[in-house]
């Protein structure tokens, strides 16, 4: 017979291997309850424009969807807009599209389901983006890696719904650690990490558009040899509402957006992702050739003051092999591309390390590289282009643009989960645009800096 204290053990060990999203959504989560179809989650903004909003739902059992939509806080004179039948096979999700808004407005919305109220007052709302092109105040926020356990991130969400105002946030993968393309598994991970009250506050009045990592994507390191990653793909598209993903004739999770002056490209970093060990002979690549030839094609259009490229992966030379630094020959031609068109505004963002740097890449363009949101942190050895660097806690970033200023004005806000701002960092516009170098950070510098060995790989 087993002594009682190894059978413990055994059974303590068999839970700590057990899968991320059977093994911890439980408890934070409880399981629907019997009865009337309810919301299961709180309604969430997805992609919003200046002449529609993406409203996303989350419900209990199988429903006709559908939102009202007024600019009174009473909800006099609403405007009631049918949405899809939601269902098992998409996990009892569903987006309303809510088009015919005006710019720059506050709309109030309430959720329908089976033409029954589903929301109490007071009605959340939203304000719609400025018209295309117009010039004026941006602030959005940005980070990654969500944390193993749903409940990591939950301070740094309610952090940004009580502490800030932002326009919108950018989710820029790890956002969630299913490490598994089971849609099941993927589900949970995302249900628990969004039942938090700051989370679902935030998200009832700021949109939040997202890309995903390899975490969220598949296992880690994943890259386009991913069984199942279409799996993925259509679990992503349920939890979240962009403006689109991927092109008609392209999977993926990519999609580009405008909110005034400022433009945002958003990539998809695993899909078509070569792995990151095999050698280059001039193929290898992280987003595929339709999506670098959609990249090039949508710069190119692009006649914003600022273009913002987002992606999983750091784009900076000194990073971990998992990042641009494994496709030299592919971010060489995207930089080669902007400096033969002359395109010099741009704003690189990623995420990944569980720090969070900033970084002057080939002394041309700004990267920020932001989070965790709420996994636990890692550290980073000083890096030639580094100029700001954070580790330590959990970070979100913050960027506060004015085009409407001349020139325009950029600033960059670090944010430390309950703690507060931590670093508050105002641009010229030649250091935007590459004209001026930014100093790198030296070495010991920062108080939250520590020196370490670069990790081989990375968390
Ligand atoms: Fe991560």
């Amino acid at each position: 017979m087993f002594p009682r204290f190894l059978v413990l053990a055994l059974l303590a060990s068999a839970a700590l291997a057990d899968d991320y999203g059977s093994s911890t959504a439980s408890p934070v989560v409880p399981p629907p309850q019997p009865g009337p179809v309810y919301l299961q989650l709180a309604p969430m903004l997805g992609h919003v424009g200046p002449t529609e909003a993406r409203i996303w739902v989350k419900a209990t059992g199988a429903a006709k969807l559908a939102v009202r939509v007024s600019e009174r806080a009473d909800m006099d004179g609403a405007r009631e807009i049918a949405g899809p039948e939601i269902k098992a096979a998409s996990d009892f999700t569903g987006v309303v599209v809510v088009p015919e808004l005006k710019a720059r407005t506050t709309y109030f919305y309430t959720v329908l389901l089976d033409g029954q109220p589903a929301l109490a007052r007071p009605w959340p709302s939203f304000t719609t983006a400025p018209a295309d092109g117009a010039k004026g105040r941006l602030r959005f926020a940005f980070g990654s890696c969500a944390g193993k356990e749903p409940w990591l991130d939950a301070a740094t969400w309610a952090d940004l719904e009580a502490r800030t105002s932002v326009d919108l946030v950018l989710q820029l993968g790890d956002n969630h650690y299913a490490n598994t393309t089971d849609p099941a598994k993927q589900r949970a991970a995302f249900i628990a990490h969004r039942s938090h009250a700051g989370f679902r506050a935030l998200f009832q009045h700021t949109p939040l558009y997202a890309v995903w990592d390899d975490h969220d994507f598949g296992v880690n390191d994943s890259d386009g040899t991913q069984k199942g990653k279409e799996d993925s793909l259509r679990t992503f598209s349920e939890f979240f509402a962009n403006p689109a993903a991927g092109e008609p004739d392209n999977s993926g999770v990519y999609f580009k957006f405008s909110r005034g002056d400022v433009d945002f490209f958003l990539l998809d970093d695993r899909y078509h992702r070569s792995p990151d060990k095999v050698p280059d002979d001039g193929t290898k690549t992280q987003l595929g050739a339709k999506q670098l030839a959609w990249l090039k094609r949508e710069l190119l259009a692009s006649k914003a003051t600022l273009r913002v490229i987002a992606c999983g992966g750091e784009w900076q030379g000194d990073s971990v092999a998992d990042s641009w630094k494994s496709y030299a020959r592919e971010e060489q031609e995207i930089f080669d591309f902007l400096a033969e068109h002359g395109i010099k505004n741009v704003l690189l963002l990623s995420g990944d390390r569980h720090f969070t740097a900033a970084y002057h890449v080939r002394g041309r363009f700004i990267e920020v590289t932001s989070g965790p949101l709420g996994s636990p942190g890692a550290k980073s050895r000083p890096s030639p282009e580094m100029f700001a660097y954070h580790d330590g806690g959990r970070f979100f970033s913050i960027y506060d643009i004015d085009t409407a200023a001349t020139p325009p004005a950029v600033a960059l806000e670090i944010w430390q989960t309950s703690i507060g701002l931590v670093e508050k960092r105002a641009f010229t516009w030649e250091q935007v645009t590459g004209g001026a170098k930014i100093e790198p950070r030296l070495p010991g510098s920062s108080t939250s800096h520590t020196e370490s060995q670069q990790p081989k790989t990375k968390p």
